[in-house]
């Protein structure tokens, strides 16, 4: 079965393109690296041609509000569309665990609007929500930074390691659309402020976390339960103490 990953070249695309063949299915990145772009359509049509699967996992450039929902409403206008005309029968689409829970962030407003145009269009879908992953944590802690402080909810969350986000995706692609959500979270429940502390502690980061549970998170006031996945999350198996032992820090640029 062909099957377009868009966003293949990213962080959890890269790694559903290499699990998918595993399978003996063919696995097309598609990017604009790759010659495909979903906001002009460049390449989108070619790409889809006799594709049965298309899984979304690409990102905003940028995580401004206006950028954020401007690129996941064209991306998703373009990808139906396109998907429409080449027959294609399942998409699945990455998203973020407790997205409606916080839409005081513009990210996750965009976010959600891209889940309801999928839920809207004739394609049937899969919606894979997944908790923060561990590569993002030093994303968090550079968003809640101020000079050497990292100033931090003590909220909890469940985070996960890109490798089981992955795998969760790659797993919706080579089943049948379940036209609804499936939430997949970290096999431990961490406190945001201690996990972000830790990994900075690894990375020898000179920063210093403070804790207030008063201190938004994307401009989000957390709760307890703001970040946590429902009851029937399916668990990663990989803990944070074995990512940061193992997963080196990305190479700076
Ligand atoms: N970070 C988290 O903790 C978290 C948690 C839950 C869900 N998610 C979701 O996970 C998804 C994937 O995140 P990620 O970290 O893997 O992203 P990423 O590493 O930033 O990769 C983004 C991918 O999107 C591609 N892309 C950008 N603009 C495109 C365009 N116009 N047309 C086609 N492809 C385009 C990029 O291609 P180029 O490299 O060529 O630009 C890249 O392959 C996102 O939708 C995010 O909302 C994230």
């Amino acid at each position: 079965m062909k099957i377009v990953v868009i966003g293949g070249t990213g962080l959890i695309g890269s790694k559903v393109v290499n699990i998918l063949p595993q399978n003996g299915h063919q696995a097309i990145a598609a990017a604009p690296g790759t010659g495909v772009d979903t906001i002009s359509g460049k390449g989108l049509p070619e790409a889809l041609e006799g594709a049965e699967v298309v899984v979304d996992v690409s990102n905003s450039p940028s995580f401004e509000t206006d950028a954020a929902m401007a690129f996941f409403k064209t991306a998703g206008e373009n990808i139906s569309a396109a998907e429409a005309k080449a027959g294609v029968k399942h998409h699945v689409a990455l998203s973020v665990v407790g997205a409606q829970k916080l839409q005081d962030s513009g990210y996750s407003r965009a976010k959600l609007a891209q889940e309801s145009m999928i839920k809207a269009s004739p394609i049937p879908y899969t919606l894979v929500r997944a908790t923060q992953f561990f590569e993002f944590i030093r994303g968090i802690a550079q968003s809640s930074t101020e000079g050497d402080t990292v100033r931090l909810s003590d909220a909890p969350f469940q985070p996960m390691a890109a490798e089981d986000v992955a795998a969760a995706v790659a797993r919706a692609a080579l089943g049948a659309p379940v036209n609804g959500t499936l939430e997949v979270a970290g096999p431990e429940i961490l406190r945001i402020d201690e996990a972000v502390a830790k990994v900075l502690d690894a990375d020898r980061d000179p920063r210093k976390v403070v804790t207030d549970p008063e201190a938004r998170y994307f401009g989000v006031r957390l709760d307890n339960l703001s970040l946590l996945p429902d009851g029937n999350a399916r668990q990663g198996a990989i803990t944070l103490g074995w990512w940061m032992a193992n997963v080196p820090p990305p190479r700076q640029k």
